[in-house]
């Protein structure tokens, strides 16, 4: 797709979509709808009136064009009377992308509504995440004719070179988004551990960013007793993916920063397999470790003074004459040793590992994020996330961080109580405790392994896929999460 920014007056684009905000309760006779009637006649304030169009959130209406103007069609959207966010602009421009998309539109004007700070930057994100499909395995009468490749972003006043940088970055921050989208609609005949880390290296190697992978052999070596374990029963070994970002000219203050990812390329539950209504779903098991490639994509781009790590582990859970069960003890990295309950809560345990690896690099803070548990979506439904956290300090700014990303997340409690259910006769620890509560004690499990490292836990497992369009998300992978990660860096940069 190619994006620009131009000062154009948004009716002498030739483009085959252009959309325009409304405020709510904008005047008839001025402003853009006045300007509309001046251009396109007196039908406007029919039509508007006819489609009870005040410009409330969510309404749109369409205006049929003459051959005055130069779009071939111009949609209106209701823009609602709060004022205007980046975060709202960046919504505003996802349902632009989306129209575009439905419409079979290869070109698209967006005129950036208001007069937002970053707003440039937003809109790009926004119609990059709103335009996004997955095609890749459809043929014939199924793949799509028409594609999406020009969008051009439209803004009142003049042109600079600020702006102009910010649209370029927002594209490339929603097309590292769409890596992790990519990554979780892949079937997983063709994502397993192997391929995640191939893709992994592949966007590392083109952005000039660290990377290593571990093979069984290398894990085996390591004593990565845990990823092992999960990984037994599948005919497709497991892996360990770590990239870094280093910024330049980094000094003893640089700030260091970890995140790790889930990657479950599929999850069938294993030797206590999951019903099968749904397991297809499991293919997203990998949606933290998909986020977290496509942070390190995005920090590549973003280039922010901070060094960041993104560390996958990646298995597949399947039941075999070779897979791990229940009541089995393993070691760990950490050295613990764990007594295993139910094969289907295979998550925390891979992530176990990775965070005794990854505060090993003595980060200033640590985020972990996982489809882990059932549980988490029961208790905040499928849209938002859960988060845990060992400081308080650390919360606040978190939320702070997803609050200005326009992620939905919330703050779960590390209840302490629980942390008796992980008691074993047999073990160190056991990794599951009783039903209720099942996000807090997954979340009291990873704590065993972070030391006194400052982290934070965030449980994915309702919004890394969306079973319909929504916001800034298409149907399936989501991506949720990489932009709230983005900004906590920012803040940490800035610290
Ligand atoms: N990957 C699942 C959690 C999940 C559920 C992700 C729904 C996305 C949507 C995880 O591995 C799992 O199976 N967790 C179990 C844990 C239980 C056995 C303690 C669960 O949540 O039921
Ligand atoms: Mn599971
Ligand atoms: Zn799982």
């Amino acid at each position: 797709m190619k994006l620009s920014l131009s000062s154009t007056e948004p009716l002498s684009v030739a483009v085959d979509v252009l959309v325009l905000g409304i405020p709510e309760g904008a005047s008839a006779k001025d402003g853009i709808l006045g300007e509309l009637t001046t251009r396109l006649g007196p039908a406007v304030a029919r039509i508007l009136k006819r489609e009870d169009f005040t410009g409330k959130k969510d309404q749109s209406v369409e205006i049929p064009c003459n051959d005055d103007v130069k779009p071939a069609r111009l949609i209106l959207f209701g823009l609602g009377k709060e004022p205007l966010g980046a975060i709202e602009v960046r919504l505003f421009a996802a349902r632009a992308g989306r129209f575009a998309i439905g419409a079979k539109a290869a070109s698209l004007g967006v005129a950036i509504p208001g007069d937002v700070v970053g707003s440039e930057r937003a809109a790009a994100e926004g119609v990059v995440l709103g335009s996004y499909r997955f095609t890749k395995y459809l043929t014939g009468d199924r793949l799509p004719k028409v594609q999406l490749d020009k969008v051009t972003l439209l803004v009142a006043g003049a042109l600079t070179k600020a702006a102009k940088d910010a649209a370029a970055l927002g594209q490339q921050v929603g097309e590292a988004v769409c890596i992790a989208r990519d990554l979780i609609n892949e079937p997983p005949n063709e994502l397993y551990p192997e391929k995640l880390a191939d893709a992994a290296v592949a966007m590392c190697k083109s952005r000039g960013l660290q990377v290593t992978v571990l093979d069984r052999p290398a894990l085996e070596k390591k004593g990565m007793k845990l990823i092992i374990a999960v990984g037994r029963g599948s005919r497709r070994d497991p892996r360990m993916i770590h990239m870094i970002y280093k910024p330049k000219g980094a000094n003893a203050k640089t700030k260091k920063i970890v995140f790790v990812g889930k990657g479950l390329t599929f999850d069938t539950g294993g030797i206590c397999i999951k019903p099968a209504p749904g397991m297809e779903e499991m293919k997203g098991d990998m949606g933290g470790a998909a986020n977290v490639v496509a942070l390190m994509a995005a920090v590549a781009a973003v280039k922010p003074d901070v060094e960041v790590h993104g560390i996958i582990g990646s298995a597949e859970n399947m039941p075999d004459g070779d897979a791990y069960r229940p009541g089995d003890i393993f070691g760990s990295y950490d050295g613990k040793t764990v007594e295993i309950i139910n094969t289907d809560a295979e998550g925390r345990l891979v992530l176990a590992d990775v965070l005794a690896y990854g505060r090993e690099l003595k980060p200033d803070l640590m985020i972990d994020n996982a489809t882990l548990t059932g549980a988490c979506v029961v208790a905040l439904g499928p849209t938002v996330s859960g988060y845990f956290t060992n400081r308080d300090e650390a919360a606040e700014r978190f939320r702070k961080a997803a609050k200005t990303a326009g992620e939905a997340m919330w703050q779960l409690p590390m209840v302490e109580d629980l942390r008796d259910g992980l008691k074993s006769d047999w073990a160190d620890i056991k990794h599951v405790a009783d039903r209720w509560g099942g996000a807090i004690s997954a979340a009291l499990f990873l704590r065993e392994f972070v030391g006194d490292t400052a982290w934070i836990h965030v449980d994915i497992a309702g919004p890394s896929m969306a079973n319909k369009a929504y916001g800034l998300y298409s149907k399936g992978g989501t991506g949720q999460g990489v932009l709230t990660f983005l900004r906590v860096i920012d803040d940490l940069a800035t610290a």
